[in-house]
């Protein structure tokens, strides 16, 4: 049977503490990874997906940082290399969030904010954690992008800016490092139902539902899924690519 096998790898998660990245982290250990879980401000919810980590039988690390300085990713570097493994798997998940309206209206450190947590995160987290995958010649950088990148949608502007500028970034990143076996993928789901949906009962969003082809919200656990399979050895020749996981939204043209 095929299956995704990622024992013996060690995953980082910024923003493990989202949404979406517990999930990824759970998925991860699942798959047998070693988790380094990233958190910011929420460091109880870390310490909780530590110990639901280390229940399937692999190692967990939380780590603060904040990903928007440089100093503090080096930072993290640093206690991740003194104190567990550094990590073959590269996934940034992290983002700033803020209220989302027009352009002549969206105060103007939003446009900074997503372009420092969009773009310089991932420069950042670049700068510290590829000369490592480059010096044992293998390596995974998955980044979670948006199907709102590609649309361009009214009211959106600072979040498609920012996530562009990555998608500008992780193409160049893709083919500077490709020859040393370590991929570079980004990840652009749509409006996902995660923990708190489920919580609160607002999966089904009627006016979203009816304008994705597959007639439905994607999950927390189908955009983890895409990020396990970019992780693992079955995507070991897919590299530089924006994958849309959101029923058919977005469909890039070739
Ligand atoms: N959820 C969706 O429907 C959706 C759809 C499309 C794309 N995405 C993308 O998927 C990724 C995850 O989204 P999400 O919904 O899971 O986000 P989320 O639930 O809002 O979580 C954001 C994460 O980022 C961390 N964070 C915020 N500011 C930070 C900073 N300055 N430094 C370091 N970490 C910081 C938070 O840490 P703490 O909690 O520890 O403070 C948290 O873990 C994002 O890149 C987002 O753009 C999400």
């Amino acid at each position: 049977m095929l299956k995704i096998d990622l024992t013996g790898k060690t995953v980082i998660i910024t923003g493990a503490t989202g949404q979406l990245g517990r999930v990824m982290a759970q998925k991860a250990a699942q798959c047998g990874a070693n988790v380094i879980i990233h958190y910011s401000k929420n460091e109880s919810a870390a310490r909780m997906l530590e110990e639901e980590i280390t229940s399937y039988n692999v190692r967990a690390f939380s780590v603060q940082a904040d990903v928007t300085k440089q100093e503090s990713v080096d930072a993290m570097r640093e206690k991740i290399e003194k104190e567990f493994v550094m990590p073959d798997i590269i996934i940034c998940a992290a983002v700033i969030q803020y209220e989302w309206v027009d352009v002549l209206s969206q105060p103007i450190e939003d446009y900074y904010s997503q372009f420092e947590s969009c773009v310089m995160h991932n420069v950042y987290m670049a700068k510290a954690f590829v000369p490592h995958l480059k010096a044992q010649k293998y390596g995974r950088f998955i980044s979670i992008n948006t199907e709102c990148a590609y649309l361009a949608e009214a009211n959106c502007s600072a979040y498609t800016a920012g996530k562009r500028g990555m998608d500008g970034l992780l193409r160049c990143l893709a083919k500077e490092i490709a020859a040393d076996n370590i991929t570079v993928n980004e990840i652009a789901p749509g409006w996902t139902i995660s923990y708190i949906d489920r919580e609160n009962g607002t999966q089904k969003q009627e006016s979203y539902d009816r304008i994705v082809p597959m007639g439905r919200r994607g999950t927390d656990e189908e955009v983890a899924n895409m990020a396990m399979f970019l992780a693992s050895d079955l995507a070991s020749f897919t590299t530089g690519c924006y994958i849309p996981v959101c029923g058919g939204r977005v469909m890039p043209a070739i």
